[in-house]
């Protein structure tokens, strides 16, 4: 059984009353990471990627036209926006204003409910709300998959969760001319039989993290010697992935997916000086996850660019799941999540 997911269409000025528009979108959590840029200006990758959107942590992003403001100005949970957040925002309404034809800078405002810097991309549902939101107050017609590259130009995992359940995010094909190149690195849902999937979240620490995903990425790509043998093995797994979703096969996306994340943070602690998001209470969890396979649950980690880990396993053992992890690290937030919805625009009337 296929599950639909709706994806929201950005609609021409006129419907999206004159200049202001909202949009919603969830984060996602890669199964076949995405690590490593092979241009940083366009956020084009070196790999495919693929994702499972959640149901939980949802960004909520108002963006209106101030015809009168010389520059843009963007809060982030009511506070204003500041350094390397403030510049991506305007970098990327720069993007959507020469997309437009339109000088007008923006008020945008964004509620996040993901703890920021968590390792959990806040990044991902912030740039696909803010490119949905953005590109209907600028009034652009953009289906889909235009939606996904301009979510991909503000942050490289926000491409996939334009999209709502599982998302590949093609890392494109280089022909030559940098428009080719950008036009084809785009996310698009993937087929996949109803595995009836839970995430559970263990956000061991919700602290920001010491290095940025954008440094530490970089850093792998230029120094590590087992990058370029990850992302070779990267295209297998992902082949091996889309046959398994296509399949239903939840254990063998879950073995796929915590391969290629243990891989992804094998490079990193490879990287010249090592990158190390992984932490003790990282390991304590990844223990209780392979006690839990040996008690017969099927459940399988991952983990992004920080020391939290997501759980992998069956709707009806999530409960049990939780359990496992909380025991395990008692001072930890352990949530459970399912597969989510694309991002959307809000019907707010104005
Ligand atoms: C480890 O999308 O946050 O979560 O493109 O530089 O903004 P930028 O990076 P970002 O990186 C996410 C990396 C990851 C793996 C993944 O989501 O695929």
């Amino acid at each position: 059984m296929r599950r639909e997911h709706p994806t929201a269409v950005a609609r021409p000025l006129e419907q999206s009353s004159a200049g202001r528009a909202a949009a919603v979108a969830h984060p996602n959590i890669a199964l076949i990471k995405y690590w490593g840029k092979r241009d940083e200006r366009l956020v084009l990758p070196w790999t495919d990627s693929l994702s499972m959107t959640l149901d939980i942590f949802p960004t909520t992003t108002r963006v209106r036209l101030d015809p009168e403001a010389g520059h843009d100005e963007a809060r982030l949970n009511g506070v204003p926006a500041t350094g390397e957040a403030r510049r991506r925002i305007t970098a990327f309404l720069e993007l959507v204003r020469d997309m437009a034809g339109l000088p007008q800078r923006a008020v945008v405002d964004t509620r996040n409910t993901v703890p920021t810097g968590a390792g959990l991309a806040s990044s991902a549902s912030g740039f696909a709300a803010l490119a949905v939101a953005a590109a209907a107050a600028y009034g652009l017609d953009l289906d889909a998959t235009a939606l996904s590259r301009l979510a991909r130009r503000g942050s490289g995992s926000a491409s996939r969760s334009v999209f709502g359940g599982f998302a590949l995010w093609h890392a494109g094909r280089d022909t030559g001319t940098a428009t080719d190149t950008d036009l084809s690195s785009y996310a698009e849902p993937v087929p996949a039989a109803d595995i009836a999937p839970a995430l559970v979240i263990a956000v061991v620490d919700a602290g920001p993290k010491a290095v940025s995903s954008r440094e530490a990425m970089r850093r792998t790509v230029d120094t590590s010697p087992l990058y370029q043998p990850w992302a070779a093995s990267s295209k297998d797994d992902l082949a091996d992935m889309r046959a398994a979703l296509r399949r239903g096969d939840l254990e063998a996306v879950g073995e796929i997916a915590e391969r290629n994340a243990l891989g992804m943070h094998a490079t990193m602690l490879a990287a010249r000086p090592a990158v190390r998001y992984l932490s003790s209470a990282t390991v304590t969890v990844l223990d209780s996850v392979l006690q839990l396979r040996r008690d017969g649950v099927p459940a399988y980690a991952t983990m992004d660019a920080g020391p939290n880990v997501k759980v992998l396993c069956r709707r009806a053992d999530a409960e049990r799941v939780a359990e496992a992890v909380r025991s395990a690290v008692p001072e930890s937030l352990v949530l459970i999540a399912g597969p989510g919805h694309g991002a959307r625009l809000l019907n707010e009337g104005g």
